[in-house]
């Protein structure tokens, strides 16, 4: 097994932002450089709330067309399709006889999303997070990199692990969350105060991966500032702070970079500085998106061959785990 393997798994649901991009799939990229990275598209975890069979298709495909287009090489990562590996299910049952119930009722995630929902509140929703440890566990991964919103899911995934290992023995590898360092939280730019996401807050305020250049720019020079002129970071300047970080990130370069290079210049030309940074660092990122997600055929094989690798990586681990707890036939 390679030293350093990492996973992680991403919604097919929304629209991707600036947020998913900075806060996570820059980091997936960056993973296939530094270890095995497998990436997973979790639409079992989407159906855990309400979708349109044929939405969630199609949201399918960008999603794995936004990946491919940021930089993921299905030659250098497993890039595949949760649905696909049905280890992914089975281990989920088997993990759930090991997690504490009372454990699952403290999940925030749980509780914030219970509260949306108008209709149904599924059992599903409540064993979410017993799927996201299955999904890391049955690949053993060491490493997996995750937004801040996700500590308390890798915290109970580590806590299963270690209760199936001290009830089966050592199978299981308890693996570290990879948190983004501060600065690389977006926020909304109409409303600096809460972070950039589809659920939450103004489409304005939220620049997507798959944007015009124009919409970009438009939302750049409109994004909330403050009544001062001072281009740098404070705790009552949260939206000049917010693009700081995002041209900080885009560039490349420390924020303190930033504030030195703006000092003295007004907003309205900071704004148009980032407009551009950020048009030249997601034109890119676009242009091979129109490209990929054209060909839906060409991801449906980019996925399957994917399926095909994580299939042997998991069912390895099932046969172990199937074999440890004591079902099925014995293994010869
Ligand atoms: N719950 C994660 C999120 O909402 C998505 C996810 C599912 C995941 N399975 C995973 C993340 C496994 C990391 C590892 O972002």
């Amino acid at each position: 097994m390679a030293e350093r393997r990492i996973f992680s798994g991403i919604q097919p649901t929304g629209r991707k932002h600036l947020g998913n991009y900075i806060g996570a799939i820059r980091q997936y990229v960056e993973g296939q450089n530094r270890g095995e990275a497998i990436y997973c598209i979790v639409d079992l975890h989407a159906i855990t709330v309400p979708q349109d069979p044929a939405e969630l298709r199609e949201r399918l495909h960008d999603t794995a067309a936004i990946l491919i287009a940021a930089g993921l090489d299905p030659e250098r990562c497993i890039l595949f399709r949760q649905s696909d590996v049905v280890e992914h299910t089975e281990l989920c049952w088997l993990l759930g006889t090991v997690t504490a119930w009372g454990d699952l009722n403290r999940m925030h995630q749980f509780k914030e999303k219970a509260e949306q929902q108008r209709e149904l509140v599924s059992a599903g929703l409540f064993f979410y997070p017993v799927l996201q440890a299955a999904d890391v566990l049955a690949y053993r991964a060491t490493e997996v990199p995750v937004g801040d919103d996700q500590r308390q899911h890798i915290e109970l995934m580590r806590d299963i692990a270690e209760r199936f290992n001290a009830r089966f023995g050592e199978l299981l590898v308890v693996p570290e969350g990879r948190y983004p360092e501060v600065g690389a939280r977006i926020m909304n730019l109409q409303d600096p105060e809460t972070r950039m996401s589809t659920t939450y807050g103004s489409e304005q305020g939220t620049v997507y991966i798959v944007e015009e250049d124009d919409a970009v720019r438009a939302k750049v020079r409109s994004a909330v500032t403050d009544s001062g002129t001072e281009v740098r970071r404070g705790p009552d300047k949260a939206g000049i702070t917010n693009l700081i970080e995002i041209l900080s990130v885009v560039r490349g370069v420390a924020p303190e970079e930033v504030e030195r290079e703006f000092d003295g210049s007004g907003y309205g030309d900071f704004k148009s500085a980032v407009a551009d940074a950020l048009v030249q660092y997601l034109a890119p990122v676009r242009e091979r998106y129109a490209g990929l997600r054209g060909d839906e055929a060409a991801l449906e094989a980019t996925l399957a061959a994917g399926a095909e690798k994580a299939r042997v990586i998991a069912a390895e681990t099932l046969a172990d785990v199937r074999d440890a707890v004591g079902i099925g036939p014995a293994r010869a």
